[in-house]
């Protein structure tokens, strides 16, 4: 059997389209040799290691009965709605001379391709073959087709085609609850999945990359952080910390007072952080990480606030700030994608106060070959912040 890679640049998304329209997951994992134990660590070797499961592939709002193109990990995929509002994803490869689908048409909820007029419908089987005397419908006719579903504002693909998936995409705590204002953006990230999730939930860099916002490089105490498993994931706990001077943490917490603060990974794509600055302010941002290249991470973003002040104010003052916050992140990770595009390679040294990022590369790597492990011991730490 010939097998065709679905390739970007030099590297593999770990599909491998058949003659018969199937796709299997390769089984290239690399082994990037960390451990967690030592004070300093050194990653001479990284590899971007996708795990299987649900990915935001756009707003909801986006996807409408106009075919749009979209990589998953490198594979172009093809979305739309069919006649009953359903989304719908397939391989954006017609079965017949693999012509891109997204350049066809919805007619009559079927995809139409736009080379010889086969129609395919939101499962990917093949409904009509412009000028056969036979049935349209074969085997060998079928496009692989991804699990969707409308969630929370985001339309969600499952990554392997042609199942039936055993759970539904993540529930976004809070969104759109009575009481939380709700904002959602989507930002293109420079970077992997994993540099990118590590990125969205480390503090190290917050009083460098967001100075005067958040935190400062003065005045530091020390805090206790808690690294504990969580169904799923891995989740750090901050305790001790006063609230941050920075303007974000003044919106939110006029009256200042501990911050009870959070960090989690969870698998495949969700990094989410969440602060309770008193009982009356409580922010819970989780993004939704899909790797579209090996350097290009989406950031779907759904950031759920409640403050002392109007939801007016709070949507004025809070979403320009949250917004500069993230331009900023993109910029220091688009200069750390080009170094390490630059020199061939991560180099990576680490201290145990970079708290999360080696176990989020650990938890996908593991994801990405099949294997469990079970959850890790609670560890604790100290850090200055
Ligand atoms: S390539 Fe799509 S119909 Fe021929
Ligand atoms: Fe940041």
């Amino acid at each position: 059997m010939s097998l065709v890679r679905a390739n970007y640049g030099n590297e593999t998304n770990g599909f491998y389209a058949d003659e018969t329209n199937g796709l299997q997951r390769g089984a290239e994992i690399a082994h990037v040799g960390m451990n967690e134990a030592s004070p300093v660590q050194s990653d001479t070797e990284s590899k971007a290691n996708f795990a299987p499961g649900w990915y935001v592939a756009a707003a909801s709002a986006d996807v409408t009965s106009r075919p749009m193109s979209f990589l998953l990990n490198g594979l172009p995929l093809v979305t739309f709605r069919d006649s009953s509002g359903r989304g719908a994803a397939l391989l954006d490869r017609c079965a017949h001379r693999n012509a891109p689908l997204s350049a066809g048409r919805v007619i009559e909820g079927n995809i139409r391709c736009h080379y010889h007029g086969w129609e395919f419908d939101g499962s990917g089987t093949c409904k009509a073959v412009p000028g056969l005397c036979g049935e349209p419908e074969h085997p060998g006719r079928r496009v692989p087709s991804f699990a969707c579903r409308d969630s929370q504002g985001w339309l969600w693909v499952y990554s392997e085609p042609n199942v039936t998936p055993e759970h539904e995409p993540y529930e976004i705590p809070c969104a759109d609850q009575p009481g939380y204002l709700t904002i959602r953006e989507r930002l293109e990230m420079p970077g992997p999945l994993d540099a990118v999730a590590e990125n969205a939930l480390d503090v190290p860099h917050t009083a460098f990359v967001h100075a005067g916002l958040f935190r400062k490089n003065q005045d530091r105490k020390a805090i206790e952080v808690v690294i504990r498993s969580v169904e799923g994931g891995v989740e750090a706990q901050f305790i001790g910390e006063q609230r941050p001077e920075g303007l974000a943490g003044r919106i939110l917490a006029p009256q200042g007072g501990e911050v009870f603060h959070w960090d989690r990974f969870l698998l495949p794509c969700i990094a989410q952080v969440e602060y309770r600055l008193s009982d009356r302010s409580h922010i819970i941002a989780t993004t939704a990480l899909t790797p579209r290249t090996p350097t290009v991470t989406d950031l779907f973003a759904t950031v759920a606030v409640k403050a002392p002040i109007p939801n007016l104010v709070l949507r004025s003052v809070f979403r320009p700030v949250a917004m500069r916050i993230l331009r900023q992140d993109m910029e220091i990770l688009r200069r750390q994608t080009e170094q390490v595009a630059r020199f061939g390679g991560e180099d990576f040294a680490s201290t145990e106060i970079d708290v999360l990022g080696l176990r989020i590369k650990k938890l996908l790597r593991e994801a990405a070959s099949g294997r469990v492990s079970g959850p890790q011991d609670e560890r604790q730490i100290k850090m200055l912040v």
